[in-house]
C-alpha cells in the first residue's frame, strides 16, 4: 500500500534505510507460535497429538515439562543420547534434535511439546509390580512417590510415558548408550541407579510406575 506521507522527499530514504535495518536486527520468533510451527517437523514421528509410535520407537512426549525437553534435545545435540551405534531410536531423533541450530529453537518446541495433553499410553510388558514395588524405593528420592518427578533433580516424570520406552531407557542406561558421557552431569546420576537392575527387574518395575497412574 502507498502511503502519502508529509515530509519532504529528501527525509523519506534515510527514514526507510533505518527500517529496513531495525527488521534485519529483529530477534527471531520465540513461543507458542513458533514452537507449533517447528513441531511440523516432529509430528511424522511422535505424532500431530504427541502420542507417540511404537513402530518407530518414538515415544508419546506430550505433557513432559518444558526444562526435561530443553534438558533432553541439548543433550542429543551434545552427543549425550543417540550416539551409541546399537541404539537405533536415538540415532534416529539425534539428527532432529541437531537441526534445531535457531536461537530460542529449542525453547519454542519444547514449549510448545509441554503445553499438550499428556496421554499415558496403554501398558504393553507383563512385569509384577508387587515385586517391582520394592525396587522403587529407591527412586522415589528422585522420581517421587508419585512418579512426576522433581524439576530441582532434573528427574523427569516417567508415570507418562510408555513402558516399553522405559525399558529401552533402562537399557540404554546400562550398556551406557545413556548418561555415560563425563560431562552429563544428570544423566549419571541416574546411571548409577540402572547398574543394579536385572532386565525382568526392569520390567518389574515399570509395571508399578504404571500403576501410579
Ligand atoms: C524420525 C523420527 C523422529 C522425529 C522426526 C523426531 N523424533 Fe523425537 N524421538 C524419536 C525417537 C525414535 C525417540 C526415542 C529415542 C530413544 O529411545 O532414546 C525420540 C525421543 C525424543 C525425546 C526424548 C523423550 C524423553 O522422554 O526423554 C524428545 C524430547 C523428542 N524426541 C522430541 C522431539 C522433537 C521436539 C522433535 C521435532 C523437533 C522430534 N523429537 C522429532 C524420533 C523422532
Ligand atoms: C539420584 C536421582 C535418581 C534416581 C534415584 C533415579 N533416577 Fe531415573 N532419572 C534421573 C535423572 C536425573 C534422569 C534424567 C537423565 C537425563 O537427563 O538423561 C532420569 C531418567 C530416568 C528415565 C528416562 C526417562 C525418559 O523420559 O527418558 C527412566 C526410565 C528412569 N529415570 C527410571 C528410574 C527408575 C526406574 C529408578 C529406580 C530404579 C530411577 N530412575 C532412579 C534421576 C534418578
Amino acid at each position: 500500500m502507498m502511503v502519502r506521507l508529509p515530509i519532504a522527499g529528501k527525509t523519506l530514504l534515510p527514514l526507510l534505510l533505518i527500517g529496513a535495518a531495525a527488521c534485519d536486527a529483529t530477534p527471531p520468533p520465540v513461543g507458542m507460535e513458533r514452537g507449533a510451527e517447528l513441531y511440523e517437523t516432529c509430528a511424522p514421528c511422535h505424532g500431530d497429538a504427541g502420542s507417540g509410535n511404537v513402530d518407530i520407537a518414538a515415544p508419546s512426549i506430550a505433557g513432559l515439562p518444558q526444562w526435561y525437553v530443553e534438558d533432553q534435545l541439548r543433550g542429543f545435540q551434545n552427543e549425550y543420547r543417540g550416539d551409541h551405534a546399537e541404539d537405533l531410536p536415538g540415532l534416529r531423533m539425534r539428527p532432529m534434535a541437531v537441526s534445531l541450530t535457531r536461537e530460542g529453537d529449542v525453547e519454542s518446541v519444547a514449549q510448545f511439546v509441554a503445553s499438550l495433553d499428556a496421554v499415558y499410553p496403554e501398558s504393553t510388558l507383563h512385569g509384577n509390580a508387587g515385586v517391582g514395588a520394592a525396587s522403587y524405593a529407591v527412586c522415589v528420592a528422585c522420581h517421587g512417590e508419585d512418579g512426576l518427578g522433581n524439576a530441582d533433580l532434573h528427574s523427569p516424570p516417567i508415570v507418562q510415558l510408555d513402558d516399553w520406552y522405559l525399558l529401552n531407557q533402562l537399557r540404554n542406561f546400562k550398556n551406557g548408550a545413556r548418561g555415560a558421557r563425563p560431562d552429563d552431569v544428570w544423566g549419571a546420576t541416574m546411571r548409577v541407579n540402572s547398574l543394579v537392575l536385572t532386565d525382568e527387574a526392569m520390567q518389574d518395575v515399570i509395571a508399578y510406575v504404571q500403576t501410579l497412574r
